[in-house]
């Protein structure tokens, strides 16, 4: 399967997450009216099984609480602030659920899901997410993501027609997900490599094999005109508003400017 999505894709990284708190409903509002091509967030199950946006393992850098996601049931979660770590104007945002992102914005722009389930690979989250989409209908809406192959081929045997994205870590941590193995490992559409790893050969080999790029997390105008000159499919930005700005500049502008 190739991926038949616009390119190159403007993809905010937990959502305008650099004009507003990451991971929250503030941010992919803003993400939209900023024109991005879709909403990348982060996936992970509560104490009580309920699938939460959030990236971090605890609630400790981004909420106003303590302590692990997993261990919290979505009610206790759901009391957090999730927005005045950011800025007084989002105080008293919550930490959505997948299922409110989905009845907010289904439809309304393509998502990638990323399962974050990084430290309980064998967790419920693989299926809970393939659930989930069913029941909103959204398998052409979206694509689903993970540096971790359980996961990854989990989701896959539930939602064998959803898009998957590898994402590899920068430099020697990040090389198997990025060598012939991780394509034996993972049946993954797009690769989303850690930007320092892009390359021309990288961009090539993947085209070669049907499968296309998304960098991650690309947020200068210089490493965006690079990385949209070696051909990249798309970009993880954390400010879709510059990234926009530069589609929309001419390329002899582009490297005026930047260069
Ligand atoms: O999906 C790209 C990026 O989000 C991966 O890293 O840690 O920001 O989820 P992280
Ligand atoms: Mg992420």
């Amino acid at each position: 399967m190739i991926l038949h999505w616009r390119s190159p894709l403007i993809i905010a990284h937990r959502g305008a997450s650099a004009h507003a708190p990451e991971n929250t409903l503030s941010a992919f509002k803003l993400a939209i009216q900023k024109k991005a091509d879709v909403i990348e967030l982060d996936t992970k199950l509560t104490a009580d099984e309920q699938v939460v946006v959030i990236h971090d393992q605890t609630v400790d850098r981004t909420t106003d609480g303590s302590g692990r996601v997993n261990n919290l049931p979505l009610a206790a979660l759901r009391e957090l602030d999730a927005g005045a770590h950011f800025g007084e104007n989002f105080q008293n945002e919550p930490i959505p659920t997948l299922e409110e992102v989905f009845e907010i914005y289904a439809g309304k722009i393509l998502l990638n899901i990323e399962l974050t389930n990084y430290q309980t690979p064998f967790d419920t989250l693989a299926e809970k997410v393939s659930q989930l989409i069913a029941r909103f209908d959204l398998e052409n809406h979206l694509l689903v993501s993970s540096f971790h192959p359980i996961p990854l081929r989990r989701f896959h045997k539930l939602s064998a027609t959803i898009p998957i994205g590898f994402l590899a870590k920068s430099g020697s941590a990040g090389f198997l997900s990025r060598s012939w193995l991780g394509r034996a490992i993972v049946h993954y559409h797009v690769i989303h490599p850690e930007k320092s790893n892009v390359s021309p050969n990288l961009v090539n080999k993947a085209h070669m094999s049907g499968q296309q790029v998304h960098p991650f997390t690309v947020n200068e105008p210089a490493e965006m005109v690079k990385l949209f000159a070696m051909g990249v499919d798309g970009i993880i930005t954390d400010d879709p508003a510059l990234a926009r700005q530069i589609i929309g500049t001419s390329k002899s502008d582009l490297f005026d400017q930047f260069n």
